[in-house]
C-alpha cells in the first residue's frame, strides 16, 4: 500500500493491498478527475484516460470548449452550476447570490499517518469527530488542495490508506480565505465517477439496505439505468429507514464474485447516498451530508468538515466486501476496551415488564438468570421520574424511589453482592412534554418559534447544540453513573428531529442546526467515555435506526432492530452483516410468541439466531417455561465458547431462505482458519424432500477438519435433541479436508416441522 505522486504524468496512485486509485491532474485546467478505481494495476501513465473522444458533441480529443467536457469527464470533486449538470458533491452560494463555483489543483502533500476529524460546536470548542484512526496498521494520507480563486476558497480533499486494508478514506474540508462569508448548500464527502466500461452491456445492479422500524436493513436489489438511485435520511439520525450505504456491482455478482464498489459514511446525522447514470452512461456515485435541512454560513476564516467517506473495491463479491469493512471498523475504527473483549451476557427487562418493575422484580430476574450462567441485568426505561408509561418525564433523570427504593445504589449493591453486573437505560436527548426539565425549560426543546413541534412517542429533543443543555445532560447522566456501580449504558433515541429551531442562532446560521445537533452527541458520547473508560456502552434508537459506523467510534455495539423475532431477525442481521461486523450487533433472546409479530419459535432456534451477534435475553426469565429457563446455561455456554470465532472471525453469508427457499445459514471462520461455526436454519417444513448438500466457506483447503454438531456431544442437551442427533448421524461425514466441504459440501438433514436449526463447530485437526 502506498501514495505516489509522479511528477512527470501529474497522476496520484492510490493503492491498497489489492486496489488502485488513479487521479489526475488535468493539463489545462488544473481538474482534479479519477481515471482509474479497480483492481491493482502497475503505475502506468493512466493520461490516456482522461480522453473523451467518442462523444458527437466532443469531436476532438480533449475539446475543452465544447460544454460536454464539463458534463462527462470524471470530475473527484463536481461543483455546481459551471456546466456538469450531474448531481454535484459542492454548492455554494456567495454574497451576492450566485451559485457557481469550479475548484481547481492548487497543491498537495502526502505524509506518513493520518489526522484526526474536527468540527467546531457553536461555543468555538472543537470536538472530535469519529473517523478512523492508524491503530496497529500503518496509514498513510495524500492530501490535496483545491481552489476556487473567484470566492476565495479552499477544499482539502484526503485520501488516506492503511497498510492492512482494502479501503480508501476521503473527506473534505472547506475552508474560506476570501472577505465575506459564503452559504455552504452541499458538501458530499465523496464522489467516485465511474466509466460504464467497468460494466457488461446490462449496466451494473445496486445494492441498498432499507427497510422501517422493526424492519431494519434488508438487502434491496435493483438495476442501475439512467436516472439516479438514492437512499437518504433527513430524520437527523441515520434512521430505519435507510443506510448510508450503496453497493453498484456487476448485474451477476453474489457472495463470492463479481466487481463490487461500497460506499459508506463515518456519520450519524443526515445523508444523502446515491449513483447516477448519465447521458453517456458514466456512473457517479456519492455519499454525504444530505443538503436537506443543511446549510452553512462559512464565514471569512472559517472551515467546515464533512464526515469522513469509506470506498471499498474488490472484484471478490459481497463477502468479500463484508470482511473489508468489517476488519476495517475493527481494527481501525472502534475504539471500546471491549472490542476484542467477551461481552457480558445480558439479560434486559425491556420485554419482562416493560414499565412495571421494581427492585424486587429486578432482583428475581437478576437470580434466576444468575442461575443460568448470564451476567449481567440491564434495566431498561422507566426507572426515573414518574415514567410508568411513555408519556412523560424524560429529562428527570431522578429515581424513582417508588419503585426502586434506596435508588439505583441500593439496587446496584443488591445485584454486586449476588455477583452480577449492572446496566442502566438513558434516553439523555430528549424531553418529555410532561417533565419538570420541560416546565422549567421549554426553550430548551428544538423548536420552531410560534409553531407546536410535532410530538413523536410523546416527547420532543433537546436542543443539545447548546453548551448549557448539554452540559445539564451530562450531569444527569454521569452523577448518575458515578452513583452506583455501573458496567453497562443503553442509550436510547427514540424519535426523529423535526421543527428545526434552535434559540441560539440567527436567520443566517440555524441550517446548522442538524449538523451540530450531531456532532453534539459525539461531543456527549465522547466525553463520557473519557470520564468512564470501563464503561461499555451500546447505542440503540428506538432499535436500530442509530446503527452506524459514527456510533461505532464510541460504542462497540449498538442494537440491532426491536424486532427479536428469530425468523425476522434472519433478514435484518444478514443486511446488517453485510456491512458491520458480528461483534456489533445486539442480538437477544426473547419470548415466544413474539411480543412484535406473534409468531412461535422454539427456543434453540432463537437462541441460535442471537448467538450470532452480542448475545442477551429479553424476556422475564421467572416466567418462561422451565424447560427454556433450564436450556439458557447450554446457550450461555455455547456463546463463550464460540464468542471468540463470532467476534473475531470473518463472516460468510451461505443461503438466504429468501432464495434458497426454506433454509436460511451462514458461517464465522477464525482468521487462522482453525475454527468455525456454521450455523443452519430451517425455516419451513419441506416435503418429500432429502438432506441439503451446503457448500462451507472460508476453510483452509489443505487442512483436515471434524464436524461437531453443536450439542450432540452433550448428554439431554436442549440444544440438540435426540432426534436431530440421529439425523444428523445418519449423514456425518467423519473429517474431512478443507477443500472437500468447501466443493463437494456438507449434507445437512431435512429436519421436521417449521423452525429447526443446526450449529455446526468445524475443528481443524
Ligand atoms: C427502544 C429500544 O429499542 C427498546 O429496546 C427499549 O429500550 C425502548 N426504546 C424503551 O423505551
Amino acid at each position: 500500500m502506498g501514495i505516489y505522486y509522479d511528477e512527470e504524468s501529474s497522476l496520484f496512485f492510490i493503492e491498497t493491498k489489492s486496489t488502485t486509485m488513479c487521479l489526475a491532474i488535468t493539463d489545462k485546467e488544473g481538474f482534479l478527475n479519477n481515471v482509474y478505481y479497480g483492481t491493482k494495476i502497475q503505475r502506468d501513465n493512466l493520461r490516456y484516460l482522461l480522453r473523451t473522444g467518442v462523444s458527437p458533441f466532443v469531436p476532438s480529443v480533449n475539446e475543452r470548449d465544447r460544454g460536454s467536457y464539463l458534463d462527462c469527464a470524471r470530475f473527484e470533486f463536481p461543483s455546481a452550476g459551471a456546466g456538469d449538470y450531474r448531481p454535484s458533491a459542492v454548492t455554494v452560494t456567495d454574497a451576492s447570490g450566485h451559485d457557481a463555483s469550479q475548484f481547481l489543483y492548487e497543491s498537495h502533500r502526502i505524509y506518513k499517518g493520518k489526522e484526526n476529524l474536527y468540527a467546531q460546536q457553536v461555543d468555538g470548542k472543537n470536538v472530535r469527530m469519529p473517523a478512523t484512526f492508524e491503530g496497529g496498521g500503518k496509514a498513510e494520507t495524500l492530501e490535496i488542495t483545491l481552489s476556487e480563486d473567484v470566492l476565495g476558497l479552499k477544499a482539502l480533499l484526503s485520501y488516506s490508506v492503511f497498510e492492512d486494508s482494502d479501503a480508501i478514506l476521503k473527506n473534505v474540508r472547506l475552508i474560506n480565505e476570501s472577505d465575506s462569508s459564503v452559504i455552504i448548500e452541499k458538501l458530499l464527502s465523496s464522489n467516485l465517477d465511474l466509466d460504464k466500461g467497468v460494466w457488461d452491456e446490462d449496466g451494473p445492479d445496486v445494492v441498498t439496505l432499507s427497510g422501517t422500524w422493526a424492519r431494519e436493513r434488508h438487502i434491496d436489489r435493483r438495476n442501475l439505468s439512467r436516472g439516479s438511485v438514492e437512499v437518504y435520511s433527513a430524520r437527523g439520525e441515520t434512521s430505519h429507514q435507510f443506510q448510508p450505504f450503496m453497493v453498484v456491482c456487476d448485474k451477476d455478482a453474489n457472495d463470492s464474485c463479481g466487481k463490487v464498489y461500497a460506499q459508506t459514511l463515518i456519520w450519524s446525522g443526515n445523508f444523502i447516498c446515491g449513483s447516477s447514470v448519465d447521458q453517456f452512461d458514466n456512473i457517479r456515485s456519492y455519499i454525504g451530508i444530505n443538503p436537506e435541512h443543511f446549510k452553512w454560513d462559512l464565514k471569512p476564516g472559517e472551515s467546515f468538515q464533512a464526515p469522513e467517506a469509506v470506498l471499498v473495491y474488490t472484484a471478490q463479491g459481497f463477502d468479500d466486501m463484508s470482511h473489508i469493512f468489517h476488519d476495517l471498523f475493527r481494527d481501525h475504527l472502534i475504539r471500546s476496551s471491549y472490542l476484542h473483549k467477551e461481552r457480558p451476557v445480558l439479560i434486559n427487562n425491556w420485554e419482562a415488564t416493560y414499565f412495571d418493575f421494581d427492585t424486587d422484580k429486578l432482583i428475581s430476574i437478576a437470580s434466576e438468570a444468575k442461575k443460568c450462567g448470564i451476567e449481567m441485568l440491564v434495566m431498561d426505561d422507566g426507572w426515573f421520574g414518574k415514567r410508568n408509561d411513555d408519556n412523560s418525564s424524560l429529562g428527570d433523570w431522578t429515581v424513582n424511589e417508588e419503585k426502586l427504593p434506596g435508588g439505583i445504589r441500593a439496587l446496584s449493591d443488591k445485584l454486586d453482592e449476588m455477583g452480577m453486573k449492572f446496566g442502566i437505560w438513558f434516553e439523555p436527548e430528549m424531553v418529555s412534554p410532561d417533565s419538570d426539565l420541560y416546565r422549567a425549560h421549554p426553550d430548551w426543546a428544538i423548536a420552531v418559534p410560534g409553531r407546536k413541534p410535532c410530538k413523536m412517542r410523546n416527547q420532543y429533543v433537546l436542543d443539545i447544540t447548546r453548551s448549557e443543555v448539554r452540559d445539564y445532560v451530562y450531569k444527569c447522566v454521569s452523577d448518575i453513573l458515578k452513583s452506583a456501580k455501573i458496567s453497562y449504558v443503553k442509550w436510547d433515541m427514540n424519535r426523529q428531529l423535526s421543527d428545526l429551531g434552535s434559540t441560539q442562532f440567527d436567520a443566517e446560521s440555524m441550517g446548522r442546526l442538524s449538523y451540530l445537533y450531531t456532532i453534539a452527541v459525539y461531543d456527549l458520547q465522547g466525553r463520557l467515555l473519557e470520564d468512564f473508560p470501563d464503561l461499555l456502552l451500546e447505542n440503540c434508537s428506538g432499535g436500530g435506526a442509530r446503527y452506524d459506523a459514527g456510533m461505532l467510534f464510541y460504542s462497540p455495539q449498538i442494537w440491532c432492530s426491536d424486532d427479536t423475532d428469530a425468523y425476522e431477525r434472519l433478514k435484518i442481521q444478514a443486511g446488517t452483516e453485510m456491512l458491520y461486523p458480528l461483534s456489533t450487533m445486539g442480538a437477544h433472546v426473547s419470548a415466544s410468541p413474539n411480543h412484535i409479530t406473534g409468531r412461535a419459535m422454539p427456543f434453540d432456534v432463537r437462541g441460535a439466531v442471537a448467538l450470532s451477534g452480542t448475545f442477551g435475553y429479553e424476556l422475564d426469565i421467572t416466567r418462561i417455561p422451565s424447560e427454556e429457563r433450564d436450556a439458557i446455561s447450554e446457550q450461555v455456554e455455547i456463546c463463550h465458547k464460540y464468542g471468540e470465532t463470532v467476534r473475531e472471525g470473518d463472516y460468510y453469508r451461505i443461503a438466504s431462505e429468501e432464495a434458497a427457499q426454506y433454509y436460511d445459514a451462514w458461517m464465522s471462520v477464525h482468521k487462522d482458519k482453525s475454527k468455525a461455526v456454521f450455523t443452519y436454519i430451517q425455516c419451513r417444513a419441506y416435503p418429500n424432500g432429502k438432506g441439503r448438500c451446503i457448500r462451507l466457506k472460508g476453510l483452509d483447503p489443505d487442512a483436515d477438519y471434524k464436524i461437531l454438531l453443536i450439542g450432540s456431544d452433550r448428554e439431554g442437551s436442549f440444544f440438540c435433541s435426540e432426534a436431530k442427533k440421529k439425523a444428523w448421524e445418519a449423514l456425518a461425514p467423519g473429517i474431512l479436508s478443507g477443500s472437500t466441504l468447501m466443493n463437494a459440501g456438507l449434507i445437512v438433514p431435512l429436519l421436521p416441522g417449521d423452525y429447526a436449526q443446526m450449529m455446526f463447530e468445524i475443528a481443524r485437526i
